[in-house]
């Protein structure tokens, strides 16, 4: 019991979000720096070129030079175990990065000092802000010309709707910084330069804010206004609060620079200080306790033909409670069913290990038979329940799917059902359209090349996708219970009637103008951005 709490108590699980090009990869290769997991940074990058090389799992990850599916690192530092989730960094990200938010217990949003929110930042932090988990910013690049970091605050508050709070803040006038003043310690760091591009850990000078040779070495005017800035934030800025933070209604907002390691270590220092260890879950028996010693997890992930020799699946688990030890007999509870957790996994990019143990907060990859859904419970034997389910995410573009060869059709339905089990895509039926074609939703542009990708290299089936013009599905409900049909939804030609893989109606809409027209001129209908029996994020 005792081991358990101190593991638990020592885990960080966290993912970091991010616009694409704000600097995610050279931030979480800076934390891995100083997390001794590698020695030069850059060697992620490099290391991603040499496994293209030798191997050829997925396919469209070499091709767009994207990362298709989130990985898990995992490191030490002063005495905690970090378990970073990466979402993939592309503008067309998959269900797969919000459904990464769902297992991580806080988030870091990194920011580009030049630009400020961006629109993935705004979509990723929506689903942080439902789960009420903390929001820690970095605001990057500060190497150079940046918005003002006053102006980057209320743009925080103003656009996201939460409240920062300072915790270090650069030293300069006009993006030219030499140093960070922190807060928490009252002090003043000043770099050195530095010839190593950021490939080492970077030395500086503290200084305490009064100090002669402090005032020497910096010009007049910046240490002026550095002294007013700090007086200002103290007078006018936000108070300090532990339960906000929590709840993630203030941010802890640093400065610094990934690429040159300004403010990297301290920035890894405080969030590990502040940032919660792993949390209750809820579930059909109330809330989950990490050091409830009956083990527990769920499934966030599934990613499938890792190894396409092995037609290799892994469903990727978060622990929420227990201790999780390899050959362990647990009960999965949506098939009823007890299974062995033989051979699971740990993660280092894509170098895979076998694990014999693992606690609260860790993220262990599990051989899939295909036995697993996302959001599945796994639990003890003993003591059976259910993790309350994700939330779903309304689908934004739309396709038709069909087979090229219409001989293959048996193959087409069955890799496109298993697809949309897995959680790759949603699926909805046109009537009349009969089972050739199916209209696909999905959250991202990149989710149709996947569904390419592994329609043709698992099932052996080449498809025609053709984008449809809407951006937007409401499932249709009548005030008095009655089923909607095409004929009885007035305006159902100004969208695409269809049906969910439950026989739900849903109409598709170019735009919220439509969508309008729709509502106006069927006072007794009832809209919803996701099924009536779902949560929305
Ligand atoms: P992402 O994962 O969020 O998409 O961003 P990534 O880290 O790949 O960074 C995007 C670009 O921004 C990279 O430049 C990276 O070097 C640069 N960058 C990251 N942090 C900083 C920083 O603190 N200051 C400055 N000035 N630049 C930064 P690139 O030219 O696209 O790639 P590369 O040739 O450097 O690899």
């Amino acid at each position: 019991m005792e081991e358990l709490q101190d593991e638990i108590k020592k885990r960080r699980t966290f993912a970091i979000i991010s616009h694409p090009d704000a600097g995610k990869t050279t931030l979480t290769e800076k934390l891995l720096l100083y997390g001794g997991a590698i020695h030069l940074a850059g060697s992620i990058k490099s290391r991603k070129a040499q496994r293209h090389a030798v191997s050829d799992w997925m396919e469209i990850e070499k091709q767009r030079g994207i990362s298709v599916t989130s990985s898990v690192l995992q490191f030490d530092y002063g005495g905690c175990r970090i378990n970073i989730l990466d979402t993939p960094g592309h503008q067309d990200f998959s269900e797969d990065t919000y459904r990464t938010l769902m297992a991580v217990d806080s988030a870091v949003m990194v920011m580009d000092a030049a630009k400020g929110i961006e629109t993935q930042t705004k979509k990723l932090f929506k689903v942080c802000k439902q789960r009420n988990i903390p929001i820690f910013t970095f605001v990057n690049k500060l190497d150079r010309f940046g918005k003002a970091p006053l102006d980057l605050m209320d743009e925080i508050e103003n656009v996201l709707g939460i409240r920062a709070y300072p915790m270090n803040w650069p030293i300069g006038i006009d993006g030219r910084y030499c140093g960070v003043y922190n807060r928490i310690k009252n002090n003043v760091e000043l770099f050195a330069s530095d010839d190593s591009h950021g490939q080492k850990e970077r030395d500086s000078v503290v200084y305490s804010l009064d100090d002669e040779k402090l005032i020497e070495n910096i010009d007049t005017d910046i240490y002026e206004s550095l002294i007013d800035d700090i007086d200002l934030l103290n007078a006018a800025g936000e108070k300090w609060n532990d339960e906000k933070v929590a709840k993630g209604e203030l941010t802890p907002m640093f400065f610094g620079s990934a690429m040159t390691n300004f403010g990297v270590k301290n920035f890894l220092e405080e969030y590990l200080r502040l940032a919660p260890s792993p949390q209750p879950h809820e579930s059909t028996n109330g809330l989950i306790m990490p050091d409830d010693d009956k083990f527990s997890a769920f499934v966030f992930k599934i990613q499938a033909n890792m190894n396409p020799a092995h037609h290799d699946r892994l469903a990727f688990i978060r622990i929420c409670s227990g201790k999780f030890e390899r050959n362990m007999q647990v009960l999965q509870v949506r098939n009823d069913k007890v299974i062995k957790l033989s051979q699971p996994q740990q993660f280092l990019a894509q170098d895979r290990q076998i694990i014999d143990n693992a606690y609260p907060g860790d993220i262990v990859g599990l051989f899939d038979p295909g036995i697993f859904r996302i959001g599945d419970t796994i639990c003890d034997v003993k003591k059976k329940f259910r993790f309350a389910d994700f939330p779903v995410f309304p689908p934004e573009r739309f396709a038709r799917v069909e087979a090229k060869d219409t001989m293959k059709r048996k193959q087409f339905i069955k890799g496109i059902a298993q697809l949309t089990q897995e959680g790759a895509v949603q699926l909805f039926e046109q009537p009349g359209a009969g089972m050739e074609s199916y209209i696909v939703g999905t959250v991202g542009q990149l989710q149709f090349d996947v569904l390419e990708y592994r329609l043709k290299n698992e099932y052996n089936v080449d498809i025609n996708i053709t984008m449809q013009p809407f951006e937007v599905a409401r499932w249709l409900e009548l005030k008095n219970g009655m089923e909607v049909t095409p004929e009885s939804l007035r305006g159902a030609d100004r969208g695409m009637f269809v049906y969910d893989m439950k026989k739900q109606p849903v109409l598709l809409v170019s735009n919220e103008w439509a969508l309008g027209w729709i509502i106006d001129n069927n006072p007794d209908l009832l809209l919803h951005n996701v099924p009536p029996d779902k949560q929305e994020v």
